[in-house]
Formats: C-alpha cells, sequence, structure tokens
C-alpha cells in the first residue's frame, strides 16, 4: 500500500497501523521529512506536481509489484484570522497539495488497479471543513476539502464497477502540529467543549478509520465520508 504525508501526524500513525498489521508500506512525503519505521521505501516528492503524483504511483507499483491502497493524507492549512488576510498564494499552495493533488495521484492509483483488475482501495483525508465551510479565513482550506469530497464521490461513481472503492475520513481536532499551528488561543478548549468525547482525538484513532476503510470489511462501503471527530459536528 501506499501512504501519503507519511511524515504527519496522522499519516504517520496510518503508515505504523499498516506496518502493524503486516502491509507492504511505501511512505511519501515532501523531501527531507522523517519517514515512518517498518516500511518497504520512504520516498521524498512534492506532491502540489501532478508530474510527481503519477510518478509516485509508478515508483510505488515499482517496488511492490502492484497496488492494492492508497491512502492520501498529504495536506496543508494556512490559519488566517480573517478571510481579509488570505493570499492568491495561500489559494494556490492549499488547492495544489489538498485537491489537486488527490485528482492525479487517485485517478493513476484507480488506473493501475483497473489494469490489475483486482479491485482497490483509496482513501483521503478530507476535514470537518467540507461540512461546516470552515470559520473566518478557514473557508479556502474548507473548500479544499469540500472539493475533495465531492471528487472522490466522483472517483467511487467511475471506478465502483471496477472493485475499486473510494472514501474520505473527515477528522475533527486531532493532536498533532496541524491542529495547534497560529491558532487562536482559547480555541482549541471551545472546539472540545462542543466535542461531545470532550477531548482531542488521536492520530491512531484516525489510522483506524483508514484501516478500516482499506480493509475487507468495508467491502460494500464507497462513496462515503467517515466523520471521526468524537462528534463535534453530527452528520
Ligand atoms: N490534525 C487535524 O486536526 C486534522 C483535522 C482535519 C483534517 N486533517 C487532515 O488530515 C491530513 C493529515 O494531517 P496531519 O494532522 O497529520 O498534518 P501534518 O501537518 O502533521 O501532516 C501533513 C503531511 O503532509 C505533508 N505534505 C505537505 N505538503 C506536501 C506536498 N506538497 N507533498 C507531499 N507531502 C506534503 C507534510 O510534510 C506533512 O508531513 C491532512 O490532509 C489534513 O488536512 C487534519
Amino acid at each position: 500500500m501506499l501512504v501519503t504525508g507519511a511524515a504527519g501526524g496522522i499519516g504517520a500513525a496510518v503508515a505504523a497501523g499498516f506496518v502493524a498489521a503486516g502491509a507492504q508500506v511505501v511512505a511519501a512525503d515532501l523531501p527531507g521529512r522523517a519517514a515512518p519505521g517498518g516500511v518497504r521505501a520512504a520516498l521524498g516528492t512534492d506532491l502540489s506536481d501532478p508530474a510527481a503524483c503519477t510518478a509516485l504511483v509508478g515508483a510505488a507499483v515499482d517496488r511492490l509489484g502492484g497496488l492494492d491502497v492508497v491512502a492520501h493524507l498529504a495536506g496543508v492549512m494556512r490559519r488566517r484570522a480573517d478571510l481579509a488576510d488570505v493570499t492568491e498564494d495561500d489559494w494556490d499552495v492549499q488547492h495544489d497539495v489538498n485537491l489537486k493533488s488527490a485528482f492525479f495521484l487517485l485517478r493513476a492509483a484507480a488506473e493501475q488497479m483497473r489494469r490489475q483488475g483486482g479491485g482497490g482501495r483509496l482513501v483521503a483525508a478530507a476535514s470537518q471543513g467540507w461540512w461546516s465551510g470552515g470559520y473566518g479565513g478557514s473557508a479556502v482550506y474548507a473548500s479544499t476539502k469540500g472539493g475533495l469530497v465531492s471528487l472522490c464521490r466522483g472517483l467511487a461513481r467511475t471506478y465502483g464497477p471496477d472493485g475499486i472503492t473510494v472514501n474520505t475520513v473527515a477528522p475533527g481536532a486531532i493532536d498533532t502540529p496541524m491542529l495547534t499551528t497560529d491558532l487562536a488561543p482559547g480555541a482549541l478548549d471551545s472546539i472540545v467543549e462542543a466535542t461531545p468525547l470532550g477531548r482531542v482525538g488521536t492520530p491512531a484513532e484516525v489510522a483506524s478509520a483508514v484501516l478500516f476503510l482499506s480493509s475487507a470489511r468495508a467491502s460494500f462501503i464507497t462513496a462515503a465520508t467517515l466523520n471521526v471527530s468524537g462528534g463535534w459536528l453530527a452528520y
């Protein structure tokens, strides 16, 4: 299987979960970022470039002899206090990494799986923002995740006849550096207060959802978005 964003909080937990389950894992993240342990290969690549996305699928197939699962967790959030603070560069970077990469990576992976003929599993990381639209300056980040959910539904429809499932997980507040970087004082407390389970989640709790959607147990689930937020938003 291939995991992107594998040096990040959630990606590292997903890679570790697959390694523990006995899977052969190719881990990808930006060049120079730390590789998780136990993986077959760790590749440095900038997935905001569509050519890098298709090349990564080829490199993973070379290492693994085929491709059965992709967990696409690479992402960026540029937290701005207000929409007025958002720049064109903020727009481009977030859309390139969060949404454009998903199209070129997941399409290339699905085409590979289609050629192999044995089905497959694609899982990508959305966010609560896909549903809420985000707050203040995070509307642009939220739009990348809303686009991602729509994209994955479309991919699910296209590749369903090939036995390829395409799903998203929507993490709530998860304890990684992305959660607290540039977060306004007090914001985390109010998220926790609004969360029925009364705490932030761990990367391992998101990894459990990704592993489930990647498994035979999720064989009749596609075009779905699994809300992993402790009930922060209920849908
Ligand atoms: N942490 C949360 O609370 C939370 C909530 C909702 C959604 N998410 C989503 O979950 C996913 C993982 O988030 P995380 O919390 O582990 O964040 P993180 O910042 O710890 O990890 C993200 C990883 O993506 C990599 N990345 C960034 N740009 C890249 C690029 N151009 N090419 C390749 N890799 C790149 C980073 O190097 C990093 O290792 C992201 O898609 C994020 O949007 C996180």
